[in-house]
């Protein structure tokens, strides 16, 4: 019996380029895994009204961790407008699969890991290493939200808070509701799991990227976790910001920072900037992980004008099944990998357009593989 089961979602558009490039790879490097393909995706939303099937997710069940491509999502109407005929008009409702995936398997931890590889023409400066912590599961992304209020919830505001008087008993649609629901216990582990790193893999510094002047009871719980996990790691300094500043700051000093901790939407933000800054889409790869669950995951979407075209930049994905490796205990294999990637990039014979090349996603996969 292989060592490993994998689920592998390609999904829509360039996610299938990438994928088959991840696939080439992991052959190379001979992991001892079995790979299951599984469904995910708009295909499927349009032919069975739901993006993320059971099927798959007894895939998931069975699996000891999955790798993800792309997919492709639109706003709720054009959604119901694309279902097929005969599903229209029966109650389904798209929704995100990897929001849901990361809800479903309590998917706490999002990590990305942003530094720039020397000589990538896209680094905003070649000395950035930064790896940002983001919650994963809670936050604005809880999904509870409300439009219209319901009449209860309404009452319940008035009562309760002086500060609900001004948006109180407001005719339906013209208010609408979106929760930020924090527990201490995810906010405590995401500040562990950044500070546990930083002291793993000698990072500096962490900071905590919040707004608790203004947001006071959750981002307010976030830096009040934060501060006293930092007790336990007296050697790491925490730095506090909040998180206009910081876009600012990432901009101006990318480089002094290290182990960035954020809630789900301030870590949606500043996760992007900080991949822009060592090269963008093309380079942005990211890991969800819970306690023994996890998908990896590039950030970039389907692209759906270069799907199929073997356009992209596979760098992303080729991250990701490194962060994989790592995350299997083959930090061998995951080391090679990353070797391998850093010489493409350094040597800067084979690029794709996103760099300034005329190269495939395939020639670019096959660079590497051929350096494993
Ligand atoms: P996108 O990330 O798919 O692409 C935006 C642009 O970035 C592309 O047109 C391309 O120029 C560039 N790009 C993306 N990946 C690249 C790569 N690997 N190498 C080089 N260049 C790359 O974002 P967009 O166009 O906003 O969304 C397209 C679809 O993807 C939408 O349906 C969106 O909802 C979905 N999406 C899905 C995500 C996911 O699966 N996690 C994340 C973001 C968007
Ligand atoms: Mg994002």
């Amino acid at each position: 019996m292989p060592k490993y089961k994998i689920a592998v979602m390609p999904g829509d558009g360039i996610g299938k380029d990438v994928t088959e490039v991840a696939m080439l790879v992991l052959d190379k490097i001979g992991l001892d895994a079995e790979y299951t393909f599984a469904d995910v995706g708009w295909e499927f939303w349009c032919k069975e009204g739901n993006p993320l099937p059971d099927r798959t997710i007894e895939i998931l069940k069975n699996s000891t961790c999955a790798l993800f491509g792309a997919i492709t999502s639109k706003p709720r109407d054009e959604a119901k407008n694309e279902l097929a005929p005969v599903l229209k008009d029966k109650g389904f409702e798209y929704f995100s699969p990897i929001v849901n995936l990361r809800q479903m398997f309590n998917l706490h931890t999002n990590l990305r890991p942003c530094k720039a590889f020397e000589g990538n023409p896209l680094n905003f400066r070649d000395d950035i290493d930064l790896v940002v912590f983001r919650e994963n599961t809670e936050d604005l992304y809880s999904g509870v939200e409300f439009r219209p209020i319901p009449k209860e919830l309404n009452d319940v505001l008035l009562k309760n808070h002086k500060k609900f008087a001004r948006f109180a008993n407001m005719p339906d649609g013209e208010i609408a509701i979106s929760l930020r629901i924090n527990t201490k216990k995810a906010s405590r582990s995401i500040s562990q799991q950044g500070f546990e790193y930083a002291q793993k893999h000698g990072y500096k510094s962490v900071t905590i990227v919040e707004k608790p002047n203004v947001i006071r009871e959750t981002s307010g719980m976030m830096l009040e976790q934060a501060r006293e996990v930092a007790k336990n790691f007296p050697k790491i300094p925490l730095w506090e910001a909040n998180i206009d500043a910081m876009a600012m700051w990432l901009v101006k000093n990318p480089q002094d920072y290290g182990v960035l901790v954020a809630s789900n939407l301030f870590g949606d933000i500043i996760s992007d900037l900080a991949g822009q800054l060592v090269g963008g889409l093309g380079f942005s790869a990211s890991a969800n992980i819970g306690d023994d669950f996890a998908v990896f995951e590039p950030t970039h979407g389907s692209a759906p004008k270069y799907s199929g075209q073997y356009k992209v930049n596979p760098m992303a994905m080729l991250m990701c099944t490194k962060l994989m490796l790592d995350w299997l205990g083959e930090t061998d294999k995951g080391q090679a990998l990353l070797s391998a990637i850093a010489l493409v990039i350094k040597e800067g014979r084979i690029r794709t357009y996103d760099m300034g090349g005329t190269n495939t996603t395939l020639e670019m996969g096959d660079a590497v593989a051929s350096l494993l």
